[in-house]
Parts: structure tokens; C-alpha cells; sequence
């Protein structure tokens, strides 16, 4: 489909046909549009808490010798992180479900090392080739997608040539599921990276091309990369359970992330984490997304934010951009701002691709790598109060990362702002996205503040400009070098008061990785108020937990 905003309040929307369904959201106000269009594509899930913290990943770690050096020296120059990654490195012959004997051969024992360092770990997953099990044990429960004569439709990806599994059908969700439980048994990953899954293909259709029909050529086709509806891609004329792949396409992403949510939460038994590069309307309610492969250049870092933001009003709070970019080399300046703002992503992720110089925190000079540890660590102190904002997005529909015009709507300062964003209603986040903006003799960067406000700030190297809102308390803990380790730390409030003398906060804190904890009341929900009682200020705590409650009071 193609959409074309109109300078008068209007848009133009062309579609190639298909299904299409049509919903009006009246708000009136956005995060009423927001809670209303999630109403009818589903709230987001709970993420575990360690996917909170930080992740580590580039194609290009081809052996575990590397991977665990990787691992050991992030933990050596104490920066936090909770997760270690692997690309399809690990895969043999790039088959997924398989490691390569070689260079992966331990990698069941690197992840029960991980496992007892209290981090985590996560592959990706691509299509299937031809000949090995999980792909004769597919051909033979009739998993695959296929062509417009009935054959297995064979594109080809990164080890060739590649089937295609149609996740609209029930069998092929339980050989998916028969797939990861298996390859669970050997490898005990603690989430997946469902990768290429639009579903992209690097030949036009099929090996084999694709018919002369107007599916593949419809009297319409928008403006698509290559021209045509099967560029990049399988045939439109292709055949899944439920329909043509021409009714399915825009799905595929969203059927594969289901498919591999309910999977990990069987086989696990534990909440799942999952993290899709395709994504439709509803895929927060299984799944992460990141931006794809974003250049390292500051013009990427600047537009990552309204693309984080854009996913936090489709439903889909746990998301980021590839930290210091995926493709081209950084610098060591725009990989620190990166780092800045990567705190404040949802999901925090460096990820690298394999041609270009290294960019883990470890690599850079002494004062880059303090200025990445403190904002490291300060992301750690605020997972706290991160993790009960994703609480309010999977319970009420609220947003995590929230631009500023959805808690202003009226201040007509707000509406453009695409340089800062909030996390719920109380931080201001105002990150440096200019090279030299803190050069030893500038030391100022500009930031706007809402309410018709514009204030020059410092923003050194070492600095990024975070505002708590008057009236409101953050509940933070103690950072540590992995959330198994922080959250045995002592809680802190960091308080704001109003003008009047009154703050509130809240904190919601439970094991972190059981499923539906909120649901079945396995949870702590605290509720702070700070206020003046006589003449003593003092912070009031209301604590409702299974139905019971019990006050505490401190005096400050
Ligand atoms: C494409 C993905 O976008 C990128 O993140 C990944 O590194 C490569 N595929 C290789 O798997």
C-alpha cells in the first residue's frame, strides 16, 4: 500500500487490494488512540527483566574462543551486560538448528558458562536449506511454502538455496516448536533472533521465477524496492494454508514470531524473548523488534529516535536501533553519543556487521569507555522503573518510550519534537545527536525543553541530559554487572517535588521471568508518596500485594 499525507489534515491510501480492514480510533486524545488501536491488536508482552539490560552482538564472532573472549572482556572493563549474542556464525554451513563442529563445537558449554555468570545468551535463526533433518523432517510434515503449482517454493538466503516455512499452518508451528526443543536439548538459548523474515529472498520470486499473473503484477504496484511485488521476496502467486502468499506477505514476520513466542514458552517454560526484523500490527504482544540494518552515521542516530518512538504507538515498546550502527565503521565520538542514547532504547543492543572495525565499549579509549560505563550503569539503576513502565504498556496500554506530544497534547511546542522523548510521563531524555556538540571548547549542546521553553545545556562527552518531572519519584536500584546481580541490590528513590511539596512513583517488581506473574497475582505493586506531614517531610509507601497492604513511612 502506498500512504501519502496531504498538507490539509487528509491522507491518500492506495492499495493493491487484498484484505484490509478498516478501524477509526476517535481518542480523543493520542494515548486514548493508542489504547483504543491496542484494544483490538493486543497488548504488549512482558518482557523477561534481563532482556532489559544490555546486549551484545556483531556478525563476525566466528568461534566461541571469540565469543567468550568478547564476553570476558566487557565484564573485565566492568561494563554492564546481560546478553551475550551469536550471528549465524555459529551455524553449520549457516543451516540453522545446526553449530558447526569446528568453531562452535562447545557451544553448549560456552552457554552453561554465560548461565552461571548470571547472563544469557541468543542466536539467530534464518530459513531452512535442502537436506538435513529439520528440513527432511519439514518436507516430510508438509511444512513449506509452495508454488504456484504445488512444488516447494525455493528461494535462497544466507546458506543457498531455502525453503520457506508457512507459519499459517498448525503443523508447521509444532515441527517449529519440535525444531527449538530439540535444538534446546543441546544449546539452552535463552531467547531467538528471527531474522530476514519479510520474508527477504536474494532472487526475485523463486530459483524458478514466478508466473505471468496479476498477482505477481497487479494493476497497481506501489513504488517497493525493485520495482515489482516479488522483488526481494517469494512469489506472490505462492500457496500457504490459509491463502496466497500475495494475502499473507505483510503477516509472514508476525505468523514466525508467534510461532516461535509459544514455542520457547513451552519449551522453556519461562517468559520468551523474542526479537523479529518484520513486524505487523500485533507483534508486540510476542515479540521485540530492532530497526534493521541502520548506517553508522549521525544522521541514523538522529532518525533512530522517531523510528523507536513509531514503534512505541504500534504496540511495540521493546525495541531499539543497532547501537553505533550495523553497517560502516563508527567513530569513537558518535559511538559514545550512540551508547547515550542506546540507554534510553527499550531493548539496548550494539550489533555490528562483519566487515567493519569492532565497536564493543571495550575498544575505544579511557574516557569513551567511562563515558559508556556511566551511561551503562545508569540504564542499570533505572531498570527499576523501566520494567513497571513495560508492566503499564502489557496491563494498560501505556507507551514506554513516549514522544512528548502524547503527554502534552496541547502544547503546540511538542508536536515536531523528534530530538527527545520520555520514558512514561516523568524522564526527559535529551540526548547529544551532533558530532563536536561537546568539543573541549563547546561545551554546550541545545536542547529543547516543552512548555515553550528552550534551554542551552553542558553535554560533555561523559554527559547525557536526563530531567525527572516535577512530582513524580523514580524507583531505581544499585547497578551491578548483570540484572541477576543488581536486582539483589538496594533500591533507591530519586524524588521530584511538585511545587506544592508532593511527588508519587510506583514500582512493579516481581521474579522477572516467570509467565504471567500479573496475572496470577504473583507480584509486589508498591506506590510511593512523598509529602510534608507537619513539618517533617516524609515518603509514604503503599505496598498492594496479593490483595493485601501494608504502609511504610520514612521520614527524610
Ligand atoms: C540481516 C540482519 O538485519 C543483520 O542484523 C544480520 O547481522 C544479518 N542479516 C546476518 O544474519
Amino acid at each position: 500500500m502506498r500512504v501519502i499525507l496531504q498538507p490539509t489534515p487528509a491522507l491518500t491510501w492506495v492499495a493493491i487490494g487484498g484484505v484490509l480492514d478498516l478501524y477509526v480510533f476517535l481518542g480523543p486524545d493520542p494515548q486514548s488512540v493508542i489504547r483504543q488501536y491496542l484494544q483490538v491488536i493486543g497488548y504488549p508482552m512482558m518482557p523477561p527483566y534481563w532482556s532489559l539490560g544490555f546486549h551484545l552482538c556483531r556478525w563476525g564472532y566466528t568461534t566461541t574462543i571469540t565469543t567468550r573472549h568478547v564476553a570476558q572482556r566487557m565484564h573485565n572493563a566492568k561494563f554492564p551486560m546481560d546478553v551475550q549474542w551469536n550471528d549465524l556464525d555459529y551455524a553449520d554451513k549457516r543451516r540453522v538448528f545446526t553449530f558447526d563442529p569446528w568453531r562452535f563445537g562447545d557451544l553448549p558449554e560456552m552457554v552453561e558458562e554465560f548461565h552461571k555468570r548470571g547472563m544469557k545468551y541468543i542466536l539467530i535463526l534464518h530459513h531452512p536449506p535442502g537436506t538435513y533433518s529439520p528440513f527432511d523432517d519439514g518436507l516430510k510434515r508438509d511444512v513449506f511454502i509452495k508454488n504456484a503449482t504445488g512444488r516447494i517454493l525455493i528461494g535462497k538466503v544466507w546458506p543457498g538455496p531455502t525453503a520457506f516455512p508457512d507459519f499459517t499452518n498448525p503443523e508447521t508451528r509444532c515441527w517449529w516448536e519440535d525444531c527449538i526443543r530439540d535444538f534446546y536439548s543441546k544449546v539452552p538459548v535463552d531467547g531467538l533472533w528471527i531474522d530476514m523474515n519479510e520474508p527477504a529472498s536474494f532472487v526475485q520470486g523463486s530459483v524458478e521465477g514466478c508466473p505471468d499473473s496479476d498477482l505477481e503484477n497487479p494493476p497497481y504496484t506501489p513504488r517497493v524496492v525493485g520495482g515489482q511485488l516479488n522483488s526481494g521476496t517469494i512469489c506472490m502467486s505462492a500457496q500457504q494454508k490459509l491463502s496466497t502468499h500475495y494475502n499473507l506477505h505483510n503477516i509472514y514476520g508476525l505468523t514466525e514470531a508467534y510461532a516461535t513466542h509459544s514455542a520457547l514458552m513451552k519449551v522453556r517454560g519461562k517468559r520468551p524473548f523474542v526479537l523479529s526484523r518484520s513486524s505487523f500490527p500485533g507483534i508486540g504482544h510476542f515479540s521485540g523488534v530492532w530497526t534493521g540494518d541502520v548506517r553508522s552515521d549521525w544522521e541514523q542516530l538522529r532518525y533512530s529516535i522517531p523510528a523507536v518512538l513509531q514503534f512505541s504507538l504500534f504496540g511495540v515498546p521493546l525495541v531499539g536501533a543497532d547501537i553505533c550502527g550495523f553497517g560502516g565503521n563508527t567513530t569513537e565520538e558518535l559511538c559514545v553519543r550512540w551508547m547515550q542514547l542506546g540507554a534510553f532504547y527499550p531493548f539496548m543492543r550494539n550489533h555490528n556487521d562483519k566487515p567493519n572495525a569492532p565497536q564493543e565499549p571495550y575498544v575505544f579509549g579511557q574516557k569513551a569507555q567511562a563515558a559508556m560505563r556511566s551511561a551503562l550503569n545508569l540504564r542499570y539503576s533505572l531498570l527499576p522503573f523501566l520494567y513497571t513502565l513495560f508492566h503499564h504498556a502489557h496491563t494498560s496500554a501505556d507507551t514506554v518510550a513516549r514522544p512528548l506530544f502524547m503527554e502534552f497534547p496541547t502544547d503546540p511546542n511538542c508536536q515536531t519534537i523528534d530530538r527527545q522523548f520520555l520514558w512514561g510521563s516523568s524522564l526527559l531524555i535529551s540526548p547529544v545527536l551532533e558530532q563536536g556538540a561537546c568539543s573541549p571548547v563547546c561545551l554546550w549542546g541545545l536542547f529543547h525543553l516543552c512548555f515553550g521553553q528552550y534551554l542551552l545545556l553542558p553535554a560533555p562527552l561523559d554527559t547525557i541530559n536526563i530531567h525527572v518531572r516535577d512530582g513524580h519519584i523514580i524507583p531505581q536500584q544499585e547497578p551491578a554487572l548483570t540484572t541477576a546481580a543488581s536486582r539483589r541490590n538496594p533500591f533507591f528513590l530519586t524524588v521530584a517535588l511538585s511545587e506544592g511539596g508532593w511527588a508519587w512513583g510506583d514500582l512493579f517488581w516481581d521474579d522477572g521471568d516467570s509467565l504471567e506473574t500479573f496475572e496470577m497475582r504473583n507480584y509486589c505493586y508498591v506506590i510511593f508518596i512523598a509529602g510534608q506531614v507537619g513539618k517533617r517531610r516524609a515518603i509514604f509507601a503503599l505496598e498492594l500485594m496479593r490483595q493485601s497492604f501494608a504502609f511504610y513511612c520514612t521520614s527524610t
